[in-house]
């Protein structure tokens, strides 16, 4: 991900910036940034997610909104819900899915994955990508996110495994990695089900990591 941000972009700006987007640079340059150094890890967790036509569909921390774009190919009477912390990312989706908002197939909301801004029980689906690294209190933030799944609704933890991101420069600062197995038994703790985890490439300089969950 460095090798496509200029190299006099400090690390600890950058780790700022993708924690939580803000300001001109979030503003002009996060949103593409987001969309373009993590397009295959999103299209695996969408693909794998198995996203119906019908399902109420909740992504936490879309940045760029990638996977609402790939999701709006499949939704006709479900819909697309996405929250994210950052202002300038909740800003720029709603312009940029502006007509699929006005249609009722998207509703953007800001929000914190602690503390999500929805009635229980409401989703079929909820997937949240390289955004656990962020967060304050993940076992909370699980419960939070079983609260507001469906019984027998899914859950897709994306992540790049600890062993590929911890020598990069900018996590660093205040990036909390995970192995696989880390996030499963925060899953187990939080009283999810069936959890499976899919890693690819990982022979690859970044790999993809979907944990799958049952509620
Ligand atoms: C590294 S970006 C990833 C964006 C996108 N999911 C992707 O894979 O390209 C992290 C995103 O998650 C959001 N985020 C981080 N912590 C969050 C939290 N506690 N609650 C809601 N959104 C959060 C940030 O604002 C940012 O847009």
């Amino acid at each position: 991900m460095r090798s496509i941000v200029p190299k006099i972009i400090p690390n600890k700006f950058l780790a700022d910036q993708l924690r939580q987007p803000s300001g001109l640079f979030g503003k002009f340059f996060m949103g593409d940034f987001l969309n373009k150094g993590n397009e295959k890890i999103n299209h695996l967790t969408v693909e794998l997610l198995d996203v119906k036509p019908t399902d109420r569909v909740l992504d936490i921390g879309f940045g760029g909104g990638v996977t609402i774009e790939e999701m709006l190919k499949t939704i006709d009477t479900g819909k697309i819900h996405g929250v994210d912390f950052s202002q300038a990312m909740v800003d720029k989706a709603k312009r940029r899915f502006k007509k699929s908002i006005q249609a009722g197939k998207v509703s953007i909301e800001f929000g914190d994955v602690g503390q999500l801004p929805f009635e229980a029980k409401i989703f079929d689906k909820v997937c949240t990508v390289n955004t656990i690294y962020f967060w304050k209190d993940p076992l909370v933030s699980l419960r939070e996110i079983r609260r507001v799944l469906k019984k027998g609704g899914k859950l897709i933890i994306s992540i790049r495994s600890a062993d590929k991101m911890k020598d990069l420069p900018f996590t660093q600062h205040d990036f909390k990695l995970y192995a696989p197995e880390d996030i499963k038994h925060l899953l187990v703790g939080a009283g999810f089900n069936n959890i499976s985890i899919d890693h690819r490439d990982r022979d690859e300089k970044f790999d993809s990591v979907m944990i799958i969950a049952d509620v």
